[in-house]
Formats: C-alpha cells, sequence, structure tokens
C-alpha cells in the first residue's frame, strides 16, 4: 500500500475545507426570536420572567416528554442544582456521580452540602454502569446524579430499579442525549427528575444558554420551581408573589428569559431531525469504519442522540501514541479533539472534597483508547468519506 505524506509532517491534507459548522441559531430560531420581540412590542410591554414563551417552551417540553412537568431556568448547571435541591436530600448524604459528565452537576453536590462519590463506567463505556453504582453505594447515599453521556442512553430501567430498591432518588442529567431513549423509555422520564442543559452547543439549544428540569412528579417539580426563584410558591394564587416575605425557603434566582425560552421552542421543534441527522452520519460512519483496521467506532446502543463520537484506536496496531494518531487525523482536515476531558477523578480542585480517592478505571481506559470527533447535524456522507480517507491515510502511515 502506498504512503501519502501525512498532513502533519507538511503533506497534502484530506479535506481542505473547513467541516461543516453547526449553525444551530437557524432561520427557525431566528423567526421565533423575532415572533417574540413582535410580540412584546405589539402589546407595548417588556419581556417579563415566566412570560408566555417561557410557558410555551415548558408545555411543549412536558408534551414531548410525554406529560410531566417542565421548569426552563438560565443554564445547564441552574437546571442540575434546582433538581438537585427539589429531592430534598439530608444534608451531609452521599450522592453518586458518574464519572464523566462536566464540572456544573459535580458543584451542584458540593455546594449543597453533599458529598459525591464517584462511581465508574461499565467496561468500554462512558457510562455509569449498575453494577459499579451498586460498588458504590453506602447507607448514607440518598441520590445518584447519573449521567447519559456523550448521548449513549444509560441503562436507566436496572439503574432506579436498583436506586429505589435501596431508597435513593435518581436526577438523570440528559444535557448531552436530549431526545434519547433506553428500550423505548424516554431519557429522562424514567428517574424522578431529570435535568437538561440547553446551552449553545447542545442538540436541544435556547441560542446562548438555558436549561430545563423536568418531572413526572407535580410536588417535586414544585420545589423545583421554588428552588428555581427564590423560594417563591409560584403556583399559589392565594399569595403576592412579589412580597418575598411569602418565599418558602431562601433560594437563588435561577430564572431564564423570554428570549432564549422563543429561540428553545424552534430548537425543540426541529430537535427529532436534528438527533435522526446526527443518528444517520454516525451510523454511516460506524459502517464506514469497517474498512479500517485501527479505528473502531464507540458501540452507540438503539435511542441514543449523539453529542459527540468517540473513534476507539488499537494502539497496539500502529506505531504510534493514540494521541498522536488523533492528532494525525486532526491535522488532514478533520474536526476532533484528542480526547474527551471531563472525567471527574481526575480534576485537582475536585479530589480534596470527593468521599475517597477511588478512579474510575473504566473510564480512564475509554477516554485514552479514544478520539472524539466532532460533529453536528449538517454532516453528512461527504464528511464520513472524509473521516475515513483520513483514518486510512494516517492508519497506513503508522501501521506495524
Ligand atoms: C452533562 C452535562 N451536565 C451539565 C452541563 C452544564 O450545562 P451548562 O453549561 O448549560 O451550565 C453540561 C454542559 O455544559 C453537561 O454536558
Amino acid at each position: 500500500m502506498h504512503k501519502h505524506p501525512l498532513a502533519i509532517h507538511g503533506g497534502e491534507k484530506t479535506r481542505r475545507t473547513p467541516m461543516p459548522p453547526r449553525r444551530a441559531f437557524g432561520e427557525a430560531e431566528r423567526a421565533m426570536l423575532m415572533e417574540a420581540v413582535d410580540y412584546y412590542a405589539s402589546r407595548d410591554e417588556d419581556p417579563p420572567y415566566q412570560g408566555r414563551y417561557e410557558r410555551l417552551l415548558c408545555e411543549a417540553f412536558s408534551a414531548y416528554m410525554g406529560g410531566g412537568h417542565t421548569d426552563a431556568v438560565a443554564t445547564g448547571t441552574a437546571a442540575v442544582f434546582v433538581a438537585l435541591a427539589a429531592l430534598e436530600l439530608p444534608r451531609g448524604s452521599e450522592v453518586i456521580i458518574s464519572p464523566v459528565t462536566d464540572s456544573g452537576p459535580l458543584n451542584c453536590i458540593l455546594m449543597q452540602g453533599l458529598v459525591p462519590v464517584v462511581a465508574d463506567s461499565a467496561p468500554g463505556s462512558y457510562n455509569m454502569g449498575v453494577e459499579q453504582f451498586l460498588a458504590r453505594v453506602t447507607p448514607r447515599t440518598s441520590a445518584v446524579l447519573a449521567v447519559h453521556s456523550a448521548g449513549e442512553p444509560l441503562e436507566i430501567d436496572r439503574l432506579v430499579e436498583a436506586a429505589h430498591a435501596r431508597g435513593v432518588k435518581v436526577l438523570e442529567d440528559c444535557s448531552q442525549c436530549p431526545g434519547g431513549s433506553w428500550k423505548g423509555l424516554k431519557v429522562g422520564t424514567a428517574g424522578d427528575i431529570a435535568a437538561f442543559s440547553t446551552m449553545y452547543r447542545k442538540t436541544l439549544t435556547a441560542g446562548a444558554s438555558g436549561g430545563l428540569v423536568w418531572s413526572p412528579d407535580e410536588d417535586t417539580y414544585r420545589r423545583a420551581l421554588a428552588h428555581a426563584d427564590r423560594g417563591k410558591p409560584a403556583w399559589r394564587t392565594d399569595v403576592d408573589l412579589r412580597n418575598p416575605g411569602h418565599a418558602l425557603f431562601p433560594a437563588l434566582n435561577f430564572n431564564t428569559d423570554e428570549l432564549s425560552c422563543a429561540i428553545g421552542l424552534a430548537s425543540l421543534a426541529r430537535l427529532d431531525d436534528s438527533v435522526a441527522r446526527r443518528v444517520a452520519f454516525v451510523r454511516r460512519l460506524s459502517a464506514l469504519l469497517e474498512d479500517s483496521e485501527v479505528c473502531a467506532p464507540y458501540p452507540f446502543h438503539e435511542g441514543f442522540s449523539p453529542f459527540y463520537f468517540p473513534i476507539m484506536v488499537d494502539a497496539e496496531k500502529i506505531a504510534c501514541t493514540k494521541t498522536e494518531f488523533a492528532l494525525a487525523v486532526q491535522a488532514e482536515g478533520i474536526g476532533l479533539g484528542e480526547h474527551y476531558g471531563c472525567l471527574v477523578a481526575e480534576w485537582s480542585f475536585a479530589k480534596p472534597l470527593l468521599s475517597d480517592d477511588f478512579t474510575t478505571v473504566n473510564a480512564f481506559a475509554v477516554r485514552d483508547s479514544s478520539f472524539n470527533l466532532y460533529l453536528n447535524e449538517r454532516y453528512g456522507e461527504e464528511e464520513a468519506q472524509d473521516v475515513l480517507r483520513a483514518v486510512r491515510k494516517v492508519e497506513q502511515w503508522y501501521l506495524k
């Protein structure tokens, strides 16, 4: 097989045009935003907290989830914070957290006076496994904060069953997997409460920043509502909500705004289409990667809603490190990160605050044997072919 000089060594790039930018803020989002602006202008009003577009977004999201109750908040971190607070866990109790997540969820546990206990992922996965969860449960465990990482749905039916059997509440963080499902069960609906980030990089986006809290239970939802807005009992019509004296407890203000909610409505209307496009790309590239001698696709399950795409590298077969391999593919014009970096057990600020110095060996193993292909709903056949061509070119160079 003829070897072509790699772009990283000064050779010609496989792909000369940039990978397609996402542009999640599309025509539909712009139109909804302008509709909200015009709506308030026509009424000669300023957009308020908890206005028409927040109500519409929450109703549409509850319908999308098949029922239940939704509150829209300012960020995904706020959504996790409010959802966790709504569970009213005993101070000082333990909350088991996934090994792979953003730092916001971990900080929510810490800032509510709870003790984070990191569980490992299932072998070969970025997601907490049920056995790995059970290995970390103690009599002090009050909840599990389970992240559907990378867009891969957790084995949530078994996790909820195992947790509830031990009196442990379940908070699902669905930020990276909106619209996903596990055995036909929509991601977020199996636990006690769910949080979603809708920041600009997420598949469901409220433009720049946002979050959603969803619960099947009205009381849990009401507690979330009050925790999201200074302790106010927003469902009560018999009290003056402008009077802070009617608050149920001290809480911060995590309100979102009408313009973000309008953008979120447009994004939600095309969520299934966005997920389907991402899934089609991942499936196509996974099939193409059968031609690779070194790379294999992350084993996503049915119902996935891909956020990023880990590509596994068999380092035994190449005369370079996984990172050198990934950087060479990147230099060919393919958008990627050398790996997904969000592993709780390695953050130095967090180490002294975790329950113990448990290491998440399975999560590290997946991280260390994969690179992280970026993707969005505008990726198609051309991009899949280019990724394969870049991978094949680099592996021809480095194959032992
Ligand atoms: C799993 C997960 N949870 C929570 C967050 C926090 O969301 P935000 O950035 O909207 O606060 C993110 C990403 O940012 C995330 O990926």
